[in-house]
C-alpha cells in the first residue's frame, strides 16, 4: 500500500433479498472484513460498507409467492442478512439497503447527472431478458435459441420503450482504464477477460423498465413516472450513495473505493458498467475490483433443489467462526474456485492451526512454565537468534502487499513460515537439552524467540481471527492493536518482558466431521474413523446416530398388500428422483385413505428387504403401546426429503 493512501474504503455486492445468506455471501463478506480491520490496524481511515440490494422484478415476484408487499419482504430478508453479519461480528461501518431513502435520492441524481450531460436518451429496447440474472442478452449469447448463458433458466421477449446509456462512448476510454491501470482488475487474468469482451464492441445499455413497478424511479425532473430504473444502475450506485452522494456528501471523500470484492459472476457490472458510470459522473475510478471464485461442495454445485447448500451459521456454529474464516481464506487461491467439505476443513484446523499454532503456544506454554515460572524475556533474542528472527522479519516484509492485491492464500501461506521457524528452532536447538546442560541464557533466549514469533504472527493473522489472536496476544502479555502492529511489524520490536498467561488449548483435535452431511455427497466424504469410540452404558455418539438417515416423506399412494392381514404397501416421495416403495406393517391402524397425502418419518439407509415378495426401500417411524401404533409425523409440512435430526 502507497504511503499517501490514507483512506480505505472497502465494500460488498450488496445481496440480493431473494435468498437467504449462503457460504457465498459469507466469503466475500469475511474477506473484505479481513480486510478492512487489516486497514485499520494499519491507521488507514477505513470505511467498509455492506448491504442488501432490493429493488427488481425477481424481488417483486418472491415476495409476491410469499403473499408480502416487496417492502415486508425486503425487510425480513435484509434483516436475516444484518442479523447474520452482526452475529459474526463482521465489522462493518454502514449496511446500506437500496430502499433507504437517501440512496435513492442519490441514485436520481446520478441519473439526472448523466441525462443532462446527454449520456443517456429514450428509445425502444427489444431483447432477451433474464429474470433471474436481471440482464439483457443478444440472440447470439443465448443457449439453444432461448436460455439464459448464464443461469439457464428460459429467457422472454421484451420489448419496451426505455432509457438508454451511452455505453458505447465510453469503449476506448474503458479499454485505456484497463491497460493503464494493470491491477484495477483482479486477479489478472479476469482483467483480460474483461478486456476481451469490451474489445468485442459495446452496446448502449437499456438502463429503465416501464414493466414492473418495485424499482427507484426517474428523477422528478425528468417526469416519466411509468420508468423505473434498472436495478444494476440502482445497485452498483450503491457504493457512492452510502458516502452520501447527491445528499449529505460529509463522507465522499472515502471515494474512489479502494476495493469492491465481488464474485466472478457479477464482473461484467462491476468492470465495465460501473466504471461508464463513473466515468460519465465525473467521478474517479475504484483501485480495485476483486473477482472471486465460486464455491461448490463435495465437488458439486450448490442449490436449493439439491439441498446442499452450506449455511455459513451452522458451519461456524459447529467448527468454530474464526475456524471457518481461517480455512476460507487459506483453502482457495484468490479468483479461483473452492470446494468446500468438512475434510478440508477438519484438516486445516486441526494441522495448519493445531499443529503448526496451537502447539506452539502450548509448547511455549509448558516450557516457559517449567524453565523459568512462566518469565519470558526478549534480552538476548536478536544476539542468540538473529538470523532466525531476520528470516521471520523478512517473511513478514512480504505480507502487507499480498493482502491488498487479494492474495490471501499467499498472505496466509506465507505467515506460516515464521510459525515453521519456531517449530523447527525448537527441534533444532532443543531447549531441555540446552537446561540440562545448564546453557540457561540461550534456553531462555530460545524461549523469547519463540514468544515474539507468535507475536507478530498474531498481529498479522489477528484481521483473519480476530478473536483468537487477541487470546494468543493475552498470553504474551500485550494486546493487537494499531501500536502493538507498528512496533512488532513496522519497527520490528521485540516484546516486552512479561510472564505468559497460561490460555486452554485454542484448537481441540476434531476427529470426525460435525455436521450431517446431505446425501449423496456424503459418499464422498470421509469415512467415520476406523477408531471406534467404545459405547458407554449403551450410549451411542451424534456419529452414530447420524449414520442413521431419517427423512420426511410425503405418501403419494398407498394400497393394501392382496392376502395380508397386516401389510400397506406406499409411495413415498422421499425428495428423490422417484418414489420408494415402502411395505409397512400398519394396516390394523390405517386404511390407504388415511395415508395419502400425508407425510411420514422414514428410515431412508436401510437395506431394502421383500416382504411378501415386494421390495421395501425404507421403513415408517412409528411408536406402538397398548392402544395400538400412530405413526411419528412432522408437526408442520416440511418439503419431501427434509432430513430429521
Ligand atoms: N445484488 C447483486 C450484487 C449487486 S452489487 C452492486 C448480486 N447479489 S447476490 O446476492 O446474488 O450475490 C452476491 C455475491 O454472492 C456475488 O458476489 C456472488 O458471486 C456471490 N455468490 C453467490 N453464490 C456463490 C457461491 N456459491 N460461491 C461464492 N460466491 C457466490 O449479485
Amino acid at each position: 500500500m502507497s504511503e499517501h493512501c490514507k483512506k480505505a474504503y472497502i465494500t460488498t455486492p450488496i445481496y440480493y433479498v431473494n435468498d437467504v445468506p449462503h457460504i457465498g455471501h459469507a466469503y466475500t463478506t469475511i474477506i473484505a472484513d479481513t480486510l478492512a480491520i487489516y486497514s485499520r490496524m494499519a491507521g488507514l481511515e477505513t470505511f467498509f460498507l455492506t448491504g442488501t440490494d432490493e429493488h427488481g422484478q425477481k424481488i417483486e415476484q418472491a415476495a409476491k409467492q410469499r403473499g408480502k408487499t416487496p417492502k415486508e419482504y425486503a425487510d425480513e430478508i435484509s434483516g436475516r442478512f444484518k442479523a447474520l453479519w452482526d452475529e459474526f461480528d463482521i465489522s462493518y461501518d454502514k449496511f446500506i439497503r437500496t430502499t433507504d431513502e437517501d440512496h435513492m435520492l442519490g441514485v436520481q441524481k446520478a441519473f439526472k447527472t448523466m441525462y443532462d450531460k446527454g449520456d443517456i436518451y429514450k428509445d425502444v429496447y427489444r431483447g432477451h431478458y433474464c429474470i433471474s440474472c436481471e440482464a439483457f442478452f443478444t440472440e447470439t449469447q443465448l443457449v439453444d435459441g432461448e436460455f439464459c448463458p448464464e443461469c439457464g433458466k428460459p429467457t422472454q421477449i421484451v420489448e419496451e420503450e426505455s432509457y438508454f446509456f451511452r455505453l458505447s462512448k465510453y469503449q476506448d476510454k474503458l479499454l485505456e482504464w484497463y491497460r493503464e491501470n494493470e491491477k484495477c482488475i483482479l486477479p489478472k487474468t479476469r482483467r483480460n477477460e474483461v478486456i476481451r469482451f469490451v474489445e468485442g464492441g459495446l452496446e448502449d445499455l437499456s438502463i429503465t423498465r416501464t414493466s414492473f413497478d418495485w424499482g427507484v424511479k426517474l428523477p422528478p425532473e425528468i417526469d416519466d413516472p411509468k420508468h423505473v430504473m434498472y436495478v444494476w444502475l440502482d445497485a452498483l450506485m450503491n457504493y457512492l450513495t452510502a458516502l452520501g452522494y447527491g445528499t449529505d456528501e460529509k463522507l465522499l471523500d472515502f471515494w474512489p473505493a479502494r476495493v469492491h470484492l465481488i464474485g466472478k459472476d457479477i464482473l461484467r457490472f462491476h468492470a465495465v458498467y460501473w466504471p461508464a458510470f463513473l466515468m460519465s459522473l465525473d467521478m474517479p475510478l475504484p483501485k480495485h475490483i476483486a473477482a472471486h471464485g465460486w464455491w461448490t461442495r463435495n465437488g458439486e454445485k450448490m442449490s436449493k433443489s439439491k439441498g446442499n447448500v452450506i449455511n455459513p451459521k451452522e458451519v461456524a456454529d459447529a467448527y468454530g467462526l474464526e475456524n471457518f474464516r481461517y480455512f476460507m481464506l487459506r483453502e482457495v487461491p484468490f479468483g479461483g474456485d473452492g470446494d468446500f467439505s468438512q475434510k478440508a476443513l477438519i484438516d486445516r484446523i486441526n494441522s495448519d492451526l493445531g499443529n503448526d499454532l496451537g502447539n506452539l503456544l502450548n509448547r511455549l506454554i509448558g516450557m516457559s512454565g517449567k524453565y523459568s515460572d512462566g518469565a519470558v524475556s526478549s534480552a538476548k533474542v536478536a544476539e542468540l537468534y538473529g538470523e532466525e528472527l531476520s528470516e521471520v522479519h523478512d517473511s513478514l516484509d512480504k505480507l502487507e502487499p499480498l493482502l491488498f492485491e487479494m492474495q490471501l492464500h499467499h498472505y496466509l501461506e506465507e505467515l506460516w513460515k515464521p510459525l515453521a521457524i519456531a517449530n523447527k528452532a525448537i527441534d533444532r536447538y532443543q531447549p531441555w537439552v540446552m537446561m540440562k546442560e545448564g546453557r540457561v541464557q540461550e534456553a531462555y533466549a530460545l524461549l523469547g524467540l519463540i514468544a515474539n514469533i507468535l507475536a507478530k504472527v498474531a498481529v498479522m493473522l489477528h484481521p483473519v481471527m480476530p478473536k483468537t489472536t487477541q487470546t494468543i496476544a493475552r498470553a504474551l502479555g500485550f494486546t493487537i492493536n494499531q501500536t502493538a502492529y507498528e512496533d512488532l511489524i513496522k519497527r520490528k520490536d521485540l516484546l516486552s518482558d512479561f510472564t505468559i498467561e497460561k490460555v486452554p488449548p485454542l484448537f481441540p483435535r476434531i476427529e470426525d466431521p460435525l455436521l450431517q452431511e446431505v446425501a449423496p455427497a456424503a459418499a464422498e466424504e470421509k469415512k467415520p474413523t476406523e477408531k471406534k469410540s467404545e459405547p458407554i452404558e449403551g450410549l451411542i455418539t451424534i456419529d452414530q446416530f447420524f449414520q442413521t438417515k431419517l427423512a420426511v416423506g410425503t405418501v403419494l399412494e398407498a394400497e393394501e398388500v392382496p392376502k395380508s392381514k397386516k401389510l400397506l404397501r406406499l409411495q413415498v416421495d422421499l425428495g428423490e428422483e422417484k418414489p420408494r416403495q415402502i411395505v409397512a406393517g400398519i394396516k390394523e391402524w390405517y386404511s390407504p385413505a388415511d395415508l395419502m397425502g400425508t407425510q411420514v418419518c422414514v428410515v431412508a439407509n436401510l437395506k431394502p428387504a421383500k416382504l411378501m415378495g415386494l421390495l421395501s426401500e425404507g421403513m415408517l417411524l412409528a411408536a406402538k403401546d397398548d392402544e395400538g401404533l400412530a405413526l411419528i409425523r412432522p408437526e408442520a409440512p416440511k418439503k419431501a426429503g427434509t432430513p430429521i435430526g
